[in-house]
């Protein structure tokens, strides 16, 4: 393949390297090799380097420098947060049915309990109060969807935690919010906060956790006791510094992408909508971040849809990254209500900083094509 040979509609799954973040990589990809946990000149360097980024992604994510724990991904991240917490704390976890994997199944190996979402697919708040008590530790609650971009009302989430359940620890998975919203601010009822820089255009396998003053959580990778012994393991020097530089992108030109590619996203799903005859958008689109169209086509299934569209150019997922390949409802649509034939008829289509009008112009041509071939073969 050969870029802007395609329509790269994928942007949940993964988005492409700013090239801020490439140029901030880059010298610890040659001659700035130092492991920061040294003491001669090299490893100083390193250090500064390190604790520079540092003081970038907490000031992105509305956190102290020592509060930052640099993480191998947001996977290890939501890990840390509820695995981390419960071991200090025993007692019981929580989270929502509609969260990622790394959530969900992290609560499932500590026997916790799912909490339901609404249709729309915003947690229900009164399920929550009444299933908290004050044997809860860790909740965790995503800040936006990675299916279908759900935004849930964090402020409101925390205030029942702190009334229900006053032991208990907030986490929220804020890594596919921060593409798209103020995390610093709609995380800040949160005392433990996920992210992860392949999905704001930094590198893979590098993410953080903020872990606010006065929460303790124990490792899960124990070794040489880094990041202040909350995450050992020599330091991703380059990936960090990548992070922060995208993180610092992402800041900067946040409000302008919101508007930008929100538009291209409305203009994406009420085309398809007025083109696809029995199509039905996931969610409400003012409760989702300006990137995500969830899309269902009436009795198409979405696999055969996506061979389709991949043959003429246009990548999209049939849900999150993690489960597409596997032919199962999604439990994020499935927790939403939405029966099983109809939610294997669903397509994400996610925008980033880089989707263009001609990637939408390409989709709304190429999707009611290949909706229709797949209906005619029926
Ligand atoms: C909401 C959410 N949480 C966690 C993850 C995992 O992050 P990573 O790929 O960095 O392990 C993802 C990635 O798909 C995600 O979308």
């Amino acid at each position: 393949v050969s870029p802007g040979s395609f329509s790269y509609l994928d942007n949940a799954a993964t988005t492409p390297l700013h090239p801020e973040a490439l140029a901030a990589m880059l010298p610890f990809l040659g001659d700035r090799f130092g492991n920061p946990s040294g003491v001669h000149a090299m490893a100083r360097d390193a250090r500064t380097a390190l604790e520079e980024a540092r003081d970038i992604v907490a000031a992105c994510l509305g956190a102290r420098p020592g509060e930052v724990v640099f993480t191998g991904g947001g996977t290890e991240a939501d890990n840390l947060a509820i695995t981390g917490v419960h071991a200090r704390h025993g007692g019981s976890v929580m989270c929502v049915a509609t969260e990622h994997h790394a959530v969900l199944h992290t609560c499932a190996t500590l026997d916790g309990r799912v909490m339901p979402v609404r249709a729309d697919g915003i947690v229900d708040l009164d399920a929550l109060a009444a299933a908290l008590d004050e044997t809860a530790t860790v909740v965790s609650v995503m800040l936006a969807n990675n299916e279908v971009g759900t935004i849930q009302p964090l402020a409101d989430v925390a205030e029942v935690v702190r009334r229900a359940a006053p032991n208990a620890v907030l986490h929220t998975d804020a890594v596919q919010a921060f593409p798209w919203l103020d995390v610093a601010q709609l995380a800040a009822p949160a005392h433990l906060v996920a992210v992860s820089a392949h999905k704001f255009g930094g590198p893979k396998g590098v993410g953080a956790l903020v872990v606010r003053e006065g929460v303790d959580v124990a490792p899960v990778i124990h070794g040489g006791g880094q990041e202040r012994d909350r995450r050992s393991g020599t330091h991703n020097l380059a990936g960090i510094a990548g992070m922060a530089a995208a993180m610092q992108v992402t800041v900067a030109r946040r409000d302008a992408t919101v508007a930008r590619v929100g538009a291209l996203r409305d203009r994406l799903a009420d085309g398809l909508m007025a083109a696809v005859p029995g199509t039905r958008e996931t969610g409400d689109r003012n409760a989702k971040v300006a990137g995500n169209c969830h899309v269902r086509f009436e009795g198409v299934e979405s696999e055969a849809l996506l061979i389709l569209l991949d043959e003429a150019g246009v990548c999209a997922s049939a849900g999150s990254a993690c489960t597409s390949g596997a032919i199962e409802p999604s439990h994020v649509l499935t927790a939403m209500g939405i029966d099983g034939a109809d939610a294997l008829t669903s397509v994400r289509l996610s925008l980033g900083p880089t989707t263009t009008d001609d990637d939408v112009d390409l989709a709304l041509k190429v999707v009611p094509e290949a909706v229709a071939r797949l209906r005619e073969s029926d």
